[in-house]
């Protein structure tokens, strides 16, 4: 206080009590809200710092630096990361989703797949996956004989499996507000579809061998996809003349894998592989992830169970048409990963937590099962690139294990 302001203040306060009251929190410059706002990182503190007062919610309304990802489980229970305490969005109805594509859950129905975002509270509608238009329209499936049944010859395609109960979503993209792509397929074979929403059906291409895709990203414009044998390929889309919808014209390699594929090692164990693609500081990255599994009868293969997690980066080099290995992603990044949607982060901002990091979970296919597990509960782990070392994220955050359970995905709150 600067005593000599005002030589007759000093003497009024001594004489008077305190009129006013204490400035309130509410006042404090939008600004610095915004600053103090910036720097929490779960999306439970940035609700609740929201929660306070409307200036604070307005403050929470300004651009700010991406919060962590929720973790949602498919029984609609969902954690805010780094915490451990359970996240519950206002309302219900958000368990059972079959896919997550950024900041929305997707429930494939027979009247319709629906994305609901629980964080705005938006739906978009997309055709039910039994809308499917064939390219060419006319197209039939061949079938073969063998032994009174009939098979598939020489590969499976589309119509070999589109009247098939087991299909489902293993991946979508919303890669722009006219055009959704999704992996479509049974078991570990899929294809890809792609339609706009609101439309009438979904357009996919009949005579194409379906494929173990992995993983699909949009990536500066255009669509990508991988399979096991780390081939990348470029997905050319074209409209269809007569109603505009998107189709796909052509599928073209881009980058040529040079994979490995589970093969059993001499110690009784073998590597399981899991294909991700994932943008971090404009590159595309490719990330194999090997889960070391041991057999359960030493020297019998059949059934395995899975170990620990390693992993490897590679970034795209497009100009050379190859995948070059890294041996960082950044001080400051960090890779959420997931079978149904990755996404890389920065979290310079946020003081305690360290980048070069890749926090996964265990997400595997319903209806593909490569490995068991010998514990009954699962959790999201975190690997740190340079010391390859992995560790539990956070002991309390776990869920016990069941065949729908293992299908755990990021939410990502600021996703378009
Ligand atoms: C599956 O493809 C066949 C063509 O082989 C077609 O006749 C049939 O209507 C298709 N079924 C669905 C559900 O799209
Ligand atoms: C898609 O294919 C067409 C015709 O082959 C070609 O003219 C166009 O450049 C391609 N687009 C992309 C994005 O590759």
């Amino acid at each position: 206080m600067d005593q000599h302001r005002d030589g007759a203040e000093p003497m009024a306060q001594e004489t008077q009590p305190h009129l006013q009251p204490p400035p309130s929190w509410s006042e404090i410059p939008m600004d610095l809200a915004v600053l103090v706002l910036g720097l929490l990182p779960a999306y439970a503190d940035r609700i609740r710092f929201a929660a306070v007062c409307p200036q604070w919610r307005t403050a929470a309304r300004q651009p700010l630096p991406p919060p962590l990802p929720l973790l949602a489980l498919p029984d609609g229970t969902f954690y805010s990361h780094p915490y451990s305490k359970l996240f519950h969005f206002p309302g219900c109805g958000f368990a059972e989703y079959k896919s997550i594509c950024g900041s929305w859950l997707v429930f494939p129905r027979d009247d319709g797949c629906f994305l609901v975002n629980p964080f705005s509270r938006a739906t978009v509608t997309l055709p039910a996956l039994s809308r499917v238009r064939l390219r060419p329209p006319n197209a039939v499936a061949k079938w073969a004989e063998e032994g009174g049944e009939k098979i598939a010859p020489p590969y499976v395609t589309w119509l070999h499996i589109n009247e098939s109960k087991m299909l489902h979503i293993s991946k979508l993209i919303l890669c722009s507000p006219n055009l959704v792509a999704a992996l479509v397929g049974i078991g570990d074979t899929s294809q890809i579809l792609m339609c706009q929403p609101g439309a009438l059906s979904w357009s996919v291409r009949a005579y194409d061998r379906c494929k173990g895709f992995e993983d699909m990203a949009f990536y500066q414009g255009k669509l990508y996809a991988i399979a096991d044998d780390e081939n990348l390929l470029v997905v050319n889309i074209s409209e269809d003349h007569r109603t505009g919808d998107p189709q796909i014209s052509r599928i073209g390699q881009v980058i040529k894998g040079d994979p490995w594929y589970p093969y059993p090692m001499d110690d009784n164990t073998i590597p399981c592989k899991k294909i991700y693609l994932v943008e971090s500081r404009g590159a595309l990255l490719m990330v194999r992830r090997a889960i070391w599994c041991r057999f359960v009868q030493p020297g019998v293969s059949g059934e395995v169970v899975a170990g620990q997690s390693e992993f490897e980066v590679f970034e795209a080099d497009f100009e050379h048409s190859r995948w070059v290995k890294v041996s960082t992603v950044g001080g400051d990044q960090v890779l959420f990963l997931g079978r149904r949607c990755s996404r890389a982060m920065s979290v310079s901002q946020y003081n305690e937590l360290s980048g070069d990091r890749i926090v996964f979970l265990d997400d595997d296919e319903q209806n593909r099962v490569d490995y068991l597990y010998d514990v009954e509960y699962s959790s999201c782990s975190a690997y740190d690139i340079r010391s390859g070392t992995v560790r539990s994220c956070h002991p309390k955050m776990s869920w016990k294990r069941c065949k729908e359970m293992d299908l755990a995905a990021w939410l990502f709150p600021q996703d378009g």
